[in-house]
């Protein structure tokens, strides 16, 4: 069976409350067991940190085992290099996602500085967005 782990970073903990206009209506729960209900051959695991060093820990942790890995790192898109050099050391497939298009937002959020290590970018599309990343990982685990 194929494993999946999904992390989201900071602030989506927060999703269906906060600024829904940009990140919708819907909390990630519950786009989480209509994505697992969607997928039944595919087992899924959830993890949200506010906290750079756990989503660190997280990916080491699941880098090694799972089929791949669908990171929405948030704000430290922007900024870790820490969370870059882990993608770097695990063998899983890390595919970055965004609910939004970044690249119509804040110049700040044009950078990213874990997309070069990663497989691919999907951003713009909403939770949508979560299970582009699912497909393109499937596509992968078919290769
Ligand atoms: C985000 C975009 C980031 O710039 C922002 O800091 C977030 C959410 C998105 O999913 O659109 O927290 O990753």
């Amino acid at each position: 069976m194929m494993q999946i782990q999904i992390i989201n970073g900071p602030n989506l903990n927060l999703l269906g409350v906060r600024e829904p206009e940009i990140y919708g209506n819907f909390s990630f729960e519950e786009y989480f067991s209509q994505l697992a209900t969607q997928y039944p051959t595919i087992r899924f695991s959830y993890f949200q940190s506010n906290i750079e060093g756990e989503i660190i820990d997280k990916i080491h942790e699941t880098g090694m085992t799972f089929d791949g890995i669908i990171l929405n790192a948030g704000a430290y898109t922007h900024t870790s290099v820490a969370i870059h050099d882990a993608i770097k050391a695990v063998a899983a497939p890390v595919i970055e996602v965004h609910i939004s298009n970044v690249y119509a937002r804040e110049s700040f959020r044009h950078q990213s500085l874990l997309a070069a290590a990663c497989k691919g970018v999907i951003a713009g599309f909403g939770l949508g967005s979560y299970q582009l990343a699912v497909e393109a990982l499937r596509m992968k685990n078919e290769e």
